[in-house]
């Protein structure tokens, strides 16, 4: 396309839209994607991108998955919309509902959708006030969730998100929303209370935090813990194996509920169908999105354990469970999210994701050694280099040096598009990514950090 009709169109963009994070000044020079072929991204200057985040980690199978569009176009031609309120439902809901209660965790068999992660994480908020009041505990309504934790923007979920930046212009946030600290590897630093012979690990003392915080709030009046197995948007933070044990542990102790925001780690991300799997625990609910549908249509939702189904079920009249959405069990997603289910099972993608995985944080570990690289870290198909001004004090650059978004510049200009957490360069892409494209994208990130930081 000529040059001066993409400027136009990018006025045009200027003129009449309003983008997520919206920054004026970033509209100027924005990407107008026009293509996506599997893990590749074509803007409308016909440059080609490794697709570095797979969309926003949701478009895991790549693009141009003609089974998807095959499913949704089939389910449209037939039924394009359907309500789901009490007394309706539609045959790709139910199927989606039964196909899920086999997938995910042993207890988890009942399932709400939505149409995407904050609407799941609202959803699960109420389920669980819902459950504490049917169960004669009105007063446990506060939800504890952890700094760097990512939740969405909603208001709720905003005030669930503990990273500070999203908060100042849209405050006063929800009451009753509490932050504790991340289980950070790279950052974790034992409380000043904790002595210095404490014979406890990092994870086990981060996971006492949410002890702490249920006796400081009260557990009468604490209605869950919401975490992310993995924190993604945050800067891939892996926790320590011992971390989730004992959370789960310290949420019965206190009658808390677990809330896994499974919004990234669904579906395989991690390398397992669910994120907390490979702890061998299982929360109370589950929310999920952006995988399920391969960002295809936007559906997401949130599965409850049967003793919260059991509430559900049972309430009636004035205690009736009175939360809904328009678009909840919308069957063209309910459609495109069984094709993607079946490609996911057919094509052994979860596993897929796994040895993709091991094989990007292996040649992100090649970077170490680059006397700015502080820390590489992965689960699965999610991977973060966190980028620092010293590595032996881990301090970082100073904002205004603008270190990550140098970076991404540099990786754009050879060809690879991602996002960024400050300094924190996050690579997860589409599970059926080729070695050749893992291998790329190392090699870009390395060569793109020499550029900017000398080697
Ligand atoms: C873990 C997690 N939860 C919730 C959300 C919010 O999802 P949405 O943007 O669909 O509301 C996101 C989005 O990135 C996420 O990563």
């Amino acid at each position: 396309m000529p040059q001066e009709t993409l400027a136009d169109e990018r006025s045009h963009d200027q003129a009449c839209l309003i983008h997520s994070l919206h920054q004026r000044a970033a509209q100027e020079h924005a990407h107008i994607w026009v293509e996506g072929r599997g893990s590749t991204l074509i803007d409308g200057d016909g440059k080609e991108f490794i697709d570095g985040l797979a969309g926003l980690w949701n478009v895991v199978l790549g693009h141009q998955r003609r089974e998807l569009v095959d499913a949704a176009s089939r389910q449209m031609a037939k039924l394009a919309y359907s309500t789901s309120y009490a007394g309706s439902t539609n045959r790709r809901s139910i199927e989606l509902g039964q196909r899920l209660a086999e997938l995910c965790y042993r207890d988890i068999n009942r399932f709400f959708f939505t149409s995407g992660g904050a609407e799941s994480n609202e959803s699960a908020f109420k389920t669980a006030r819902f459950y504490w009041k049917t169960a004669g505990s009105p007063d446990k309504y506060k939800i504890i969730s952890r700094v760097w934790g990512y939740h969405g923007v909603t208001l709720a979920a905003m005030s669930a998100t503990g990273i500070a930046s999203y908060w100042p212009m849209f405050e006063p946030r929800t009451p009753g929303f509490i932050h504790i600290e991340s289980p950070y590897p790279y950052r974790f630093q034992r409380p000043t209370h904790i002595a210095k012979d404490d014979p406890r690990t990092d994870g086990q003392i981060a996971a006492d935090l949410l002890e702490e915080a249920i006796l400081r709030e009260g557990p009468k009046t604490v209605a869950g813990f919401l975490g992310e197995p993995v924190q993604g948007a945050g800067g891939v933070i892996v926790p320590p194996d011992d971390y989730w044990p004992r959370v789960r542990e310290i949420c019965d102790r206190y009658d808390v509920l677990l809330l896994a925001d499974e919004v990234i780690t669904g579906f395989g991300r991690t390398g397992d169908w669910f994120g907390l799997s490979r702890y061998g625990i299982e929360p109370d609910i589950v929310c999920f999105a952006k995988g399920i549908t391969s960002g295809y249509f936007p559906l997401g939702g949130i599965g409850v354990n049967d003793k919260i189904a059991a509430a559900i079920d049972s309430a009636t009249g004035p205690q009736t469970w009175m939360h809904a959405f328009t678009y909840s069990g919308h069957p063209v997603g309910c459609a495109v999210a069984l094709a993607t289910l079946d490609v996911l099972e057919k094509e052994s993608l979860p596993q897929r994701a796994a040895a993709m995985g091991e094989r990007l944080l292996g040649g992100l570990r090649t970077l170490e050694s680059h006397p700015h690289v502080g820390d590489v870290r992965g689960q699965g198909l999610m991977c973060a280099v966190e980028l620092v001004a010293d590595k032996s004090t881990k301090a970082a650059f100073a904002a205004e040096k603008q270190i990550g978004a140098k970076v991404h510049a540099a990786t754009q200009a050879r060809g690879l598009f991602t996002r960024l957490r400050g300094d924190v360069f996050i690579l997860a892409p589409c599970f059926t990514v080729e070695e050749s494209t893992i291998d790329r994208m190392v090699q870009i990130l390395g060569e793109s950090i020499d550029e900017v930081l000398g080697t």
